[in-house]
């Protein structure tokens, strides 16, 4: 058996080279030292999209996009062997993911591994966070219940303020003045092919410079001497930690999913007037916040504007610090970096809860 394994493995490396890939993984390290916990994220967020994958193809065996929208995930939630349940794994998942993806961007801002020559892990990353959003704003029409209409209403009108070309972006977005099947019908085009040819590769990327740079340390780590710092193996010592965590994800996904089924609401109907305390998803809701206090501060569309200028600006900081911290020892830019950090933090924290307090 050995001996037909082994000239099967010659065979295949003749003509694939796998031998370059075992090398490479028997030489594949991963630091060790106190803040390693951190290290899991970016392999949690992949698992979870891993999941978001497999079932997403699974609801599109029954999911019509148009007319037809609510009828099917009625038929999906209730009429569908598992149907509910694999609908609301992609809908827990989501939003795992998201949270996962926020916990890696902070760790790995505050593990400053955005400094040389990491800046192309973290303009990716920014990149991947940007799309996974948009992935969760698409996906959250599909259903097409009132909740759904009522809330991608609302996104579709912040994004009409946006000045000079949002309104025609808007109408071009939702195939029209207002949110109808057209808007589904782009909206799942969107999340089922747009979105994915541009993430897989996007991803695809991320991951390559990973291996291509390897973890960063932490300046506190990298300030000791190198006798003093440890690694251990990827292959298989920390790749059987991370399959641990994504088993814990699992668990924490199977509770979420089973113990609260993810809910249908009535079907959409633009005549009704809108539910109380229409919200985006709670990853959208810092935004939400920040505009409606603008909005309320300034008189007319200038709020809304200065709203969106505010957040942009914040924006564009976050994406530029790699090339603002630039230096490796502890100096000023450093530590305004890491007070930016923690403030960035804290400011979304505190506008999400405060969204929600008002609602
Ligand atoms: C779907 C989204 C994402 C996936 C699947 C993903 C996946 C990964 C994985 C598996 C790693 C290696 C392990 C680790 O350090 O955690 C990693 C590293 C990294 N990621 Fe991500 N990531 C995503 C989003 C992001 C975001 C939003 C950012 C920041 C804006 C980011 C920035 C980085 C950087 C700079 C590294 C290198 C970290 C280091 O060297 O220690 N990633 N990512």
């Amino acid at each position: 058996m050995k001996a037909l394994f082994s000239s099967i493995y010659s065979w295949a490396d003749e003509r694939l080279g796998l031998e370059d890939l075992v090398q490479f993984a028997k030489h594949k390290t991963v630091p060790v030292h106190s803040q390693a916990f951190w290290y899991y994220w970016g392999g949690l967020s992949l698992f979870f999209f891993v999941i978001q994958c497999v079932t997403g193809v699974l609801l599109l065996l029954y999911y019509r996009p148009g007319p037809d929208a609510y009828d099917s995930v009625r038929q999906i939630t209730y009429d569908t062997n598992f149907g509910w349940l694999v609908r609301s794994v992609h809908s827990w998942a989501a939003n795992l993911m998201i949270a996962a993806i926020f916990v890696h961007m902070f760790s790995v801002y505050f593990m400053k591994a955005y400094r040389k020559p990491r800046e192309f892990g973290w303009w990716s990353g920014m990149a991947l966070l940007g799309m996974a959003m948009v992935f969760g704003f698409s996906g959250y029409l599909l259903p097409m219940d009132d909740l759904a209409y009522f809330a991608t209403k609302v996104g579709m009108e912040i994004f009409a303020a946006v000045p000079g070309i949002g309104p025609k972006l808007a109408d071009l977005v939702r195939g029209g003045p207002d949110v109808s099947e057209y808007t589904v019908h782009r909206f799942f085009a969107l999340h089922v092919v747009v979105l994915p040819a541009v993430f897989v590769p996007m991803l695809g990327f991320h991951l390559w410079l990973v291996q291509r740079h390897g973890n960063a340390e932490p300046p506190s780590e990298e300030a000791k001497p190198e006798a003093q710092r440890q690694s251990e193996s990827f292959f298989p010592n920390f790749m059987m930690k991370d399959f641990a965590m994504w088993l814990v994800a699992f668990n924490v996904l199977s509770v979420l999913a089973f113990m609260f089924p993810w809910n249908l609401g009535p079907q959409a109907d633009a005549l009704k007037p809108a539910p109380l305390g229409i919200h985006p998803e709670w990853y959208f809701m810092s935004q939400f916040q920040i505009l409606k206090v603008f909005g309320d501060w300034f008189p007319g569309k200038l709020g809304e504007i200065l709203g969106i200028v505010a957040f942009t600006a914040g924006l564009m900081l976050w994406l530029l610090i790699p090339l603002y911290d630039l230096a490796q020892e502890a100096g000023r830019r450093a530590r305004r970096a890491t007070y930016f950090g923690l403030f960035t933090l804290v400011a979304l924290i505190g506008t999400t809860i405060w969204a929600y307090l008002v609602l």
